[in-house]
């Protein structure tokens, strides 16, 4: 079984996919966790980020492996964890560049591809593009604000300075972030993080 969990930017992917994985028992793959990586890596060795053989330069030469836990996702390099350097602001503004170059993006498919299944995979483009034949598809969306809300807990910056920076990279993601013509949209501004885990359950269930 294969799960899609895709969304905007700070829709909840991530914390939904957790606890949607942990009540099914099965591990969560996070698609962005790879992206952030490539512009970890790129950003520390000083490659442009729309420069598409450098920054695949840097992922060849640095190899990075996802551990996909059902409590949340980790990225090694060797025996480095990366995980907690990914959520940088910086790599926030960076990500969006990567994450168009094809180079890239064939690179995480090819990575998650790999993952023998039953999972939940979260991310922009699991349920169009990476996983088109899964049966179950989510796709949760938010206002700006909302987001921009929940996100000033986890960040430094003031609301104001987050929600312009989700805008700015709702239209940089839009090409790549739709929902799929048989997804369940999943509107989680109403709703706390147990409703939208309940919301998709009942949906996996049907
Ligand atoms: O989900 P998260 O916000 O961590 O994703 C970081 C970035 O990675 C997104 O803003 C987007 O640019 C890119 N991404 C993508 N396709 C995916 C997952 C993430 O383009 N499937």
């Amino acid at each position: 079984m294969i799960v899609t969990i895709d969304g905007i930017a700070a829709s909840g992917k991530s914390s939904v996919s957790s606890g949607v994985a942990r009540a099914l028992g099965i591990p969560y793959l996070s698609s962005g966790l790879l992206y952030r990586a490539a512009t970890l890596l790129g950003l520390d060795s000083g490659a442009d980020l729309n420069d598409e053989a450098a920054v695949l330069a840097a992922l060849h030469a640095h190899p990075v492996r996802l551990e996909p836990l059902a409590e949340g996702n980790r990225v090694w390099q060797g025996t480095r964890d990366l995980t907690d350097d990914l959520h940088s602001s910086t790599v926030d503004h960076g990500v969006s560049v990567v994450a168009v170059l094809p180079g890239v993006r064939a690179w995480v498919n090819d990575q998650l591809r790999q993952v023998p299944p039953p999972f939940v995979a979260e991310g922009r483009d699991m349920g169009t593009n990476v996983f088109p034949h899964a049966p179950a598809k989510f796709y949760l969306t938010a206002s700006p604000r909302v987001r921009a809300q929940r996100r000033a807990k986890e960040r430094p910056e003031d609301v104001d300075a987050i929600e312009a920076a989700l805008i700015r990279r709702d239209e940089l993601d839009h090409v790549q972030s739709a929902p799929a013509v048989d997804a369940h949209v999943i509107d989680t501004g109403p709703l706390d993080l147990e409703g939208v885990i309940g919301a998709i359950l009942t949906g996996v269930a049907a």
